[in-house]
């Protein structure tokens, strides 16, 4: 167990965003199905929720399903959607323990109609608290949330809530992502070792700092949390300055 001593003195990112990947391979290693392996990462993402509230930061944001993982047998995409429906209740409890607010980010509408008024209800019963914002990406693709919001965006021209024009800002363009209102991560980590985005907030990423570990996700713990911040300390964010 950590002390708030080692702590001290650290400076905590507001937003960490978290590509939580490896729960198949922790299981083949030890010769069990795949879907043990999402069952105990959903287990570790409760911790991680606690974790993360605990220590301070403002926002955490996991990659639980990407638009691509539907390719997945459809054994995988049931098993997954059955824990869904399990972890929703489970993280309503943690979430209201700790003074979490939750959002999902993707797009909902390809979902069953149950997990659709699950999420909207998790939404809805955590709004109010004022601690950590735990965003949990979900039928989520980088892309496919730049091209809705492309769509949003020239749904409002045409109905002439907005002018296509020169003054139409970066940061005007990001309150039409799922992310509208929240601030970009600071620190992205990755499990597992993989070098690569996987289709991850693509826009929000730009300046992030990131930070990979060897461990696969279900293995993920405090300790690795906070060495990725203590990492995400000896950096020099530049934002292309000097
Ligand atoms: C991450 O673990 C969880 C999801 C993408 C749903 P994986 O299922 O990708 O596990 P590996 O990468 O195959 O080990
Ligand atoms: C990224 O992991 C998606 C999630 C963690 C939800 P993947 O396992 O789907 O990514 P790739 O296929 O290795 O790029
Ligand atoms: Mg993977």
């Amino acid at each position: 167990m950590g002390t708030e001593n080692e702590l001290k003195d650290l400076i905590i990112p507001d937003h960490v965003a978290i590509i939580m990947d490896g729960n198949g391979r922790w299981a083949k290693k030890r010769g069990l199905p795949r879907t043990f392996g999402h069952r105990q990462g959903c287990t570790v993402v409760e911790r991680t929720v606690e974790d993360a509230a605990r220590i301070g930061l403002k926002y955490l944001t996991v990659y639980a399903f990407s638009t691509e993982n539907w390719k997945r047998s459809e054994d995988e995409v049931g098993a997954l959607m059955q824990l869904f429906r399990y972890y929703m209740v489970r993280l309503l409890d943690v979430a209201v323990k700790n003074n979490v607010r939750v959002k999902m980010i993707g797009d909902r509408r390809r979902f069953p109609e149950d997990i659709i008024a699950g999420i909207d209800r998790l939404e809805n019963d955590t709004k109010e608290a004022t601690g950590l914002t735990f965003v949990i990406a979900v039928n989520y693709g980088g892309r496919d949330e730049i091209r809705r919001a492309a769509i949003k965006f020239a749904e409002d021209v045409k109905a002439g809530r907005r002018e296509a024009s020169e003054e139409f800002s970066e940061d005007d363009f990001s309150e039409y992502l799922d992310t509208a209102h929240m601030p970009y991560p600071d620190l992205l980590i990755r499990t597992s070792g993989e070098l690569r985005l996987s289709n991850f907030l693509l826009w929000q990423l730009a300046y992030s700092e990131i930070y990979i570990t060897d461990l696969y996700w279900p293995d993920f713990n405090r300790d690795e949390l906070i060495n990725a911040i203590k990492a995400y300390n000896k950096r020099n964010r530049r934002f292309g300055g000097v």
